[in-house]
């Protein structure tokens, strides 16, 4: 049964979607179909194609109570929107349906999973947000939410657990037949931990154990977990909030970080091994993986925030988008992300240099765009090498920002100080990166206003929106020293029909 909240949203949304031009939206990076978008969820895999929810509030440009919104692709570059598939609609999550994940049950049903959130006046009188995890199942479309709910409440907890902060349940189908699901929680140090919980039917939960926590040194309240083998190990994913800082690792405030360890199966027992940061960038947040059938592990997230997501662009329709999926490997024991292959397909005219001696700024013919998929490689030309090497984007008289490299440090700063965007926020990032031979190569998918920077294959990644105007759409190179420049570029085509036919 479709809720009158529901159709509202629903209508709302079929009413406004064809009043945002499609040059107001990245020509391949999913947004929200009106208003504001926060959170992937529920990425997975349905009858063959790729689904994709997100935390929504279509009536604004600004959070509000949570609704999922949905889209579905069959390459992870062209998304199609389908409708609405929840509203708070219920008493247990009037306050909004937060994240949470999905999955396709045996029976060809898609099980949603998500943290319904009430506000109850507490015995202090003061109204706080009570969380607990509720389960909707459905067709693709549509989807009813079970009279069982809420599945997994504050007797769900072990002892010192937060019934304020439990949310954000990732849910996998285990090969033992048997559905798991990993939630955030705040523990008794304040801090946040991963909660792990099976169930048979994906409806009825038995709390198992506490796999990881902060023990208040990656952050404090640890949200949207992932959990999942990658490469012979296994994998941690979580957004702490309130992290501190620690060298040029960990930022301070909002970050991803990945916990890579061994998985014990049998007795549940996680076994950390090291942490590092998912992304060096400043617009990255909550990802969420899934396994695609040929065996990748594809991550996405929200490109945005939490510190800087109320500085907007003025007359915006959507705001809020989400990466450009990743494949995720392990390479020497850290995270290896790499754009997915499928926009490969969507390569259009290459453009490209090899040994461009570099010293003063330098443009190179018909390199230049807001839509592209551009490889820089770089290397020391002759013995006296270069004090740094830096690349300007999205450039006019006005406008740039700068991708700058010192072999010294082998450190990395990002600079969008000047992109354009008038807000008083942090614009900067400097990062460690790790040159192979002496020769760094750096990737940047662009799409309107946003770049995406692959190190050495995968090695670092760094998103950053740029809210710059699109007609500052040049290039430039300089160095201090002398340095030697391959450069492959190819504008991304996605008017185009990829190789293999259109998504149906
Ligand atoms: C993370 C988060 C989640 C929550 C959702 C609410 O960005 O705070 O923990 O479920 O956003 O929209």
């Amino acid at each position: 049964m479709v809720s009158e909240k529901l159709q509202k949203a629903r209508d709302f949304e079929g009413k406004y979607i064809p009043y945002v031009p499609a040059s107001k939206r990245p020509a391949f990076h999913v947004t929200g179909g009106i208003g504001w978008i926060n959170d992937p969820n529920g990425f997975s895999v349905y009858k063959g194609e790729y689904h994709l929810f997100f935390q929504y509030h279509p009536y604004s440009t600004k959070w509000g109570p949570m609704h999922w919104g949905h889209v579905k692709t069959r390459d992870f570059v062209r998304w199609a929107f389908l409708p609405v598939a929840m509203a708070p609609d219920e008493p247990y999550d009037h306050a909004g349906c937060f994240s949470g994940s999905a999955v396709e049950m045996p029976d060809g049903r898609q099980l949603l999973m998500y943290t319904g959130v009430q506000q109850v006046r507490q015995e202090d009188g003061v109204l706080r947000d009570i969380q607990t995890q509720c389960i909707a199942i459905g067709d693709g479309i549509n989807y009813e939410k079970c009279p069982e709910n809420p599945v997994l409440t504050e007797k769900d907890l072990p002892e010192g657990g937060s019934k304020y902060d439990f949310r954000d349940p990732k849910v996998w189908l285990d090969e033992d037949g048997s559905y798991y699901a990993v939630v955030g929680n705040r523990c008794s140090d304040d801090s946040g931990t991963i909660l792990l919980y099976r169930s048979e039917d994906g409806i009825h939960w038995t709390y198992i154990t506490m796999l990881d926590a902060s023990y208040n040194e990656y952050g404090k309240m640890w949200e949207c977990p992932d959990f999942f083998p990658l490469d012979g190990k296994q994998v941690l994913l979580t957004s702490p909030q309130e992290m501190t800082p620690v060298g040029l690792e960990f930022h301070p405030g909002f970050g991803t970080i990945c916990l890579i360890g061994s998985y014990d199966k049998e007795h549940c027992a996680f076994l950390r091994e090291r942490v590092q940061a998912v992304d060096y960038g400043i617009d990255f947040y909550a990802p969420q993986t899934l396994a695609t059938p040929d065996g990748r592990r594809v991550m996405t997230a929200w490109m945005q925030n939490w510190s800087t997501a109320n500085c907007q662009p003025s007359g915006i329709h959507c705001f809020g988008e989400m990466i450009l999926p990743r494949e995720l490997t392990l390479r020497d024991g850290r995270l290896i992300q790499n754009p997915v292959r499928e926009l490969e397909r969507y390569r259009g005219r290459r453009v490209s240099f090899r040994d461009v001696l570099v010293s003063d700024e330098t443009n190179l013919q018909g390199v230049r765009g807001r839509i592209l998929d551009l490889t820089v490689t770089i290397r020391p030309a002759g013995k006296s090498g270069y004090r740094w090497f830096r690349f300007n984007i999205a450039k006019d008289g006005e406008h740039f920002t700068t991708v700058r490299y010192k072999p010294e440090t082998s450190k990395i700063r990002v600079d969008r100080t000047r992109c354009g965007f008038p807000y008083d926020i942090v614009h900067v990032r400097e990062f460690l990166v790790r040159p192979r031979d002496g020769e760094l190569k750096i990737r940047a998918i662009m799409d309107r206003h946003s770049v995406e920077l692959f190190f050495n294959d995968g090695e670092q990644a760094a998103t950053f929106l740029l809210y710059t105007p699109e007609q500052a759409d040049a290039i430039s190179f300089e160095a201090d020293g002398a340095v030697l420049m391959d450069v492959e570029k190819y504008d991304l085509l996605l008017g185009a029909e990829p190789e293999g036919g259109a998504q149906k």
